[in-house]
């Protein structure tokens, strides 16, 4: 399942992408907003820890003025690997070899058409695995790793 969520600098994208998503029979999630003025942290969290309800079938898409409040946003949250993209080969890598499960997005620095050629191509894209599990793995430890001396 798709999770989509954005701030009121990301709702016009976010109408956009959801059209998109319905034509191409896409079901999705949306966990607004409705346009009005929010904290992205808000909206960014709220998608993330749906995503992590089904981590191995979810995936999150959110959308903030830059995308970068959002991306910050879900990067801190164990088990997210959220990609800030601004551009078509960004989004189809990240998800090759970053296992990206979430994409941030720009309302404000995308136009409509990239910004949904970038979300197809990363909901399309598999991760390849091979020696990109090492790396990815490597992420998950210091995500442990930071949790438990966060806890000291
Ligand atoms: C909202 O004005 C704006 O700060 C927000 O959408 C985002 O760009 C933050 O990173």
């Amino acid at each position: 399942m798709i999770i989509i969520g954005s701030d009121h600098a990301g709702y016009d994208l976010k109408e956009f992408l959801k059209k998109n998503l319905e034509r191409i029979n896409m079901p999705y999630v949306d966990c607004g907003c409705d346009g009005s003025s929010v904290d992205y942290p808000d909206i960014a969290e709220s998608v993330c820890r749906k995503v992590l309800k089904d981590p191995d079938t979810n995936k999150g898409v959110i959308i903030c003025g830059t995308g970068i409040g959002v991306s910050i946003t879900a990067n801190k949250i164990k088990g997210v690997r959220a990609a800030l993209c601004a551009d078509y080969y960004s989004a189809k890598y990240t998800r090759m070899h970053n296992n990206s499960n979430v994409i941030c997005l720009g309302g404000r620095t995308l136009g409509e058409g990239c910004a949904w050629e970038m979300l197809d191509i990363w909901l399309k894209t598999e991760f390849i695995g091979g020696r990109h599990n090492a790396r990815v793995d490597k992420i998950t430890a210091i995500e442990s790793k930071e949790c438990i001396e966060n806890e000291q």
